[in-house]
């Protein structure tokens, strides 16, 4: 079969942000724009030749056709075999573990996460290295160098494969071999948690929902939940994979799974909620009567994870990303293990686990992991509150109460400011950090500052260092605030501002968080200019 090399010009924009690159489906639709970048990410792989390539996605539109492109592409360019999960489907923690489990020397996953998909919703084409993980920075700027100066790509002239049966194809002498995309996860799943001890608490009467959000998890979570834990049909919601999510943001916030929200809030609420987003690495955790912040889940995790099977020697370090709540940091303190302060991003997780430093990581942006794979694991973190909730035969809210008693409560929200002006956005950034030597020496308001920079971090496994991360004020009371601009965006620029106040085990635990922090708030607003420079009243989310 002859190879197709097809002349092309570079699009200036193909550089991969927070995780992958993330454009409007209409912008991935430009006649050579996949083709460029896959292109660009193949030139930038030395080694591929005869190797294995894994390809997955969440199923969004658009999804079916650049599957079929990566593959001929894929075969034109050396690769040995290509494994694709049916119908096109991989969650992107199923195949993080597909790569590992099989020696694959890096995988394709298409998706945006969490952002709407449809004609015209996101799109996203991501790198994951043989560690399962997404590619480092390294290979990212490569990618970019590689796609400003591209003058062709090559292809095969081959049917489309059917990816609708498991079985073997032959694509121009690669072999394409598609897979079912639950079943090793869930072994893995079954090797970490104590199946047995939740399957019998559901025996028992307990309920839960699951709202997969019409997103790739809704098969794991049958498979898993209703199947090998015995929760009755029914318990999974939304649970077919849609191309446009049904209409939705699959976004599991308490925005965009208020249905989820309401009903864990009402008389009839279920014993526990949850929910994963449209590529299955994010997680929302509610009891009843009890959200749980992704900060507070990470130190709550960290703190019972010895309950589960796969976690009872212990761990070896906590890592979370700046932003995040410094619940989990009380945590790392009282176990005597290191806690790690990464930038934004799971790619700078992928360093800490691969050498055994830490074994839990999390993010605010709804993201925790272990050390079983190299992603974000929505389903995993749900499996370990149902270990936990097995095991310690408490409700969520006493759980958490527990916790906050011992440790402490960190108030914390996030307030986004989406699609504002990108110049305008840049300039608050720029000019907040002119002012943070005169907040050191001078405090805010009356209040002492003991931090203000611009958050950059030392990789201590490669040496490598990532900066302008973020800024970071941080007060003498252990209250912090922490302004920085999605990487993740495809419309102008989201501004992010995270405030958090910690409030001691004997302190009070039963606030409203707005409330508890309105003070905080005000004070960012007014430190930031952020009505005056956005034009905004209001956040456009607060989580
Ligand atoms: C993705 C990444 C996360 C990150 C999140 C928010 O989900 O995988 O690691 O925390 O985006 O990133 P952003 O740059 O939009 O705040
Ligand atoms: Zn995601």
């Amino acid at each position: 079969m002859s190879i197709r090399t097809v002349a092309t010009t570079p699009f200036s924009d193909q550089k991969p942000g927070t995780s992958g690159l993330r454009k409007r489906v209409t912008h991935f639709q430009q006649p050579n724009y996949v083709e460029n970048f896959i292109q660009s990410l193949f030139d930038s792989l030395p080694g591929r030749q005869g190797q294995t390539l894994v390809i997955g996605g969440d199923g969004r539109y658009f999804n079916d056709s650049v599957i079929q492109i990566a593959i001929r592409m894929a075969a034109a360019n050396g690769f040995g075999k290509v494994m694709v999960g049916q119908g096109g489907i991989l969650s992107t923690p199923a195949a993080s573990h597909i790569i590992r489990h099989y020696g694959a020397f890096g995988g394709i996953v298409l998706s945006a996460s969490h952002n709407p998909g449809g004609p015209d919703g996101d799109f996203g084409i991501k790198y994951n290295a043989s560690n399962g993980g997404p590619a480092a920075e390294k290979i990212t700027d490569a990618v970019f160098a590689r796609s400003m100066e591209i003058t062709q790509y090559k292809s095969v002239d081959t049917p489309d494969v059917d990816l609708g049966q498991i079985g073997v194809h032959d694509v121009a002498g690669m072999s394409v071999e598609v897979i079912d995309p639950v079943a090793d996860y869930a072994a893995l799943m079954e090797t970490l948690f104590d199946f047995d001890a939740i399957a019998a608490m559901f025996a028992q009467g307990f309920t839960m929902r699951f709202d997969a959000m019409h997103a790739v998890t809704g098969p794991y979570a049958r498979a898993i939940i209703e199947g090998r834990l015995g929760a009755p049909e029914g318990t999974v919601v939304n649970g077919n994979p849609l191309p446009d999510f049904g209409g939705g943001h699959p976004d599991p916030n308490l925005v965009h799974a208020k249905d989820l929200y309401d009903l864990m809030m009402s008389p009839d609420a279920p014993d526990f909620g949850a929910a994963s987003d449209g590529d299955g690495d994010r997680n929302l955790i509610i009891g009843k009567n009890r959200f749980v912040t992704p900060s507070d889940s990470l130190a709550l995790l960290a703190a019972n994870a010895h309950l589960a099977p796969g976690y009872a020697k212990g761990l070896a370090g906590i890592a979370r990303s700046m932003p995040t709540s410094a619940a989990a940091d009380r945590v790392a303190q009282r176990l005597g293990i290191a806690l790690y302060e990464t930038p934004t991003g799971w790619k700078f997780f992928g360093n800490l686990l691969d050498s055994g430093q830490v074994t839990i990581c999390g993010e605010e942006s709804a993201g925790t992991g272990s050390d079983h794979v190299r992603e974000k694991d929505g389903l995993w973190a749900v499996l370990l509150w149902l270990n936990i909730l097995a095991a310690r035969k408490q409700s969520v809210d006493e759980i958490v109460r527990e916790h906050w008693t011992t440790y402490g409560r960190n108030y914390y929200s996030r307030h986004d400011y989406e699609e504002v002006d990108a110049d305008d956005a840049r300039a608050l950034i720029t000019d907040l950090r002119t002012k943070l030597p005169g907040l050191l020496a001078n405090g805010l308001d009356g209040r002492k500052v003991i931090l203000a920079d611009d958050f950059s971090y030392n990789d201590p496994v490669d040496g490598s260092t990532a900066t302008g991360q973020g800024l970071r004020i941080g007060f003498d009371d252990g209250s912090r605030m922490v302004f920085r601009l999605s990487g993740t965006g495809t419309v102008g620029a989201t501004l992010r501002v995270y405030i958090e106040r910690f409030e001691p085990g004997d302190g009070m635990h039963d606030r409203d968080t707005q409330e508890a922090l309105a003070d905080l708030i005000a004070l960012a607003d007014a430190v930031a200019e952020i009505k005056a420079r956005t034009g905004r009243d209001a956040p456009t989310v607060i989580t």
